[in-house]
């Protein structure tokens, strides 16, 4: 594995003059923010030797690499899911192969449903935390020595570091930034409104469908993470209406602005 990534890496690196330092993976309706990269360099994934290829609406599917804020990024427009059939190795080959390039720090985003119900459609989340409950690990298999440990240490899975920047960022922005714990599940089922109970009596604050593996990933290999959540909806059972993937991208529409400048200021603080 570790020598085919090196090959998607080396294909990636032949594109571009100068390595990338920070690594965006973009989530559900929040690709635009690769339209914001400078002299960007777009490789579909499906040019990548090794990359899945991705399939949802609303998910692009290409690396933008460039810069952003004066820095050197590599953004996935577009991420793979588990839901979608790729085993939790798949899913995360992205996040291994920036590894490759030389990113030391990655910015994860996703779209997710409020669980703490003093949260409302249209906030954004910082995540302080998460649950694994996709009922796996990426990381289950052989131990690739050169990625990290066997057993890694997950007690800082998002750097207190990066959340206080991010933290001041908001402030200054003057942009209301929830913080909390993000539920992972496998999807593709939103949750039952038993579900959502059962993630806020576990302490969560957020739940989605995303994100969980790429991070177990990413501090295997030593990254340091930062985490937002766009909260689309109100995860189901707390208002009473149904949930729809429609919805999700519209709320997206609406905090793209907030969402854009919150990132792009913490690109140029890290
Ligand atoms: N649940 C899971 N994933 C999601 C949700 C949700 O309510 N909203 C956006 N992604």
């Amino acid at each position: 594995m570790f020598e085919k990534l090196e090959k998607a890496a080396g294909f990636i690196e032949e594109k571009l003059n100068g390595r990338p330092e920070i690594g965006l993976i973009l989530g559900s309706g929040l690709g635009v923010l690769a339209d914001e990269i400078e002299n960007p360099v777009k490789i579909p994934y499906q040019d990548i030797p090794e990359f899945p290829v991705s399939t949802v609406e609303g998910h692009a599917g290409q690396l933008v690499l460039g810069s952003l804020s004066g820095k050197k990024v590599v953004a996935m427009q577009g991420r793979f899911h588990f839901y979608e059939g790729y085993s939790m190795d798949k899913v995360t080959i992205p996040v291994r192969v920036m590894k490759l390039l030389g990113v030391g720090t990655l910015i994860v985003t996703n779209a997710a449903g409020g669980v703490n119900e003093s949260f409302q459609a249209g906030d954004l989340m910082l995540i302080t935390d998460h649950i694994n409950n996709t009922g796996t690990n990426p990381l289950i298999g052989a131990n690739d020595k050169r990625f990290g440990p066997r057993f890694p240490d997950m007690s800082e899975a998002y750097s207190r570091e990066l959340q206080t920047v991010a933290k001041a960022i908001a402030g200054k922005l003057n942009i209301g930034l929830k913080e909390g714990v993000y539920v992972g599940n496998s999807g593709p089922t939103y949750e039952t409104p038993a579900e959502v109970k059962l993630a806020r009596v576990l302490g969560g604050d957020a739940v989605g469908m995303s994100t969980v593996p790429e991070v177990i990933v990413a501090r295997h290999c030593s990254m340091k993470v930062l985490g937002i959540s766009c909260i689309t909806n109100m995860a189901a059972g707390i208002l009473d209406q149904p949930l729809s993937h429609e919805e999700v991208i519209e709320t997206t529409e609406k905090v793209k602005s907030s969402f854009l400048s919150l990132i792009k200021e913490i690109v140029k603080a890290i």
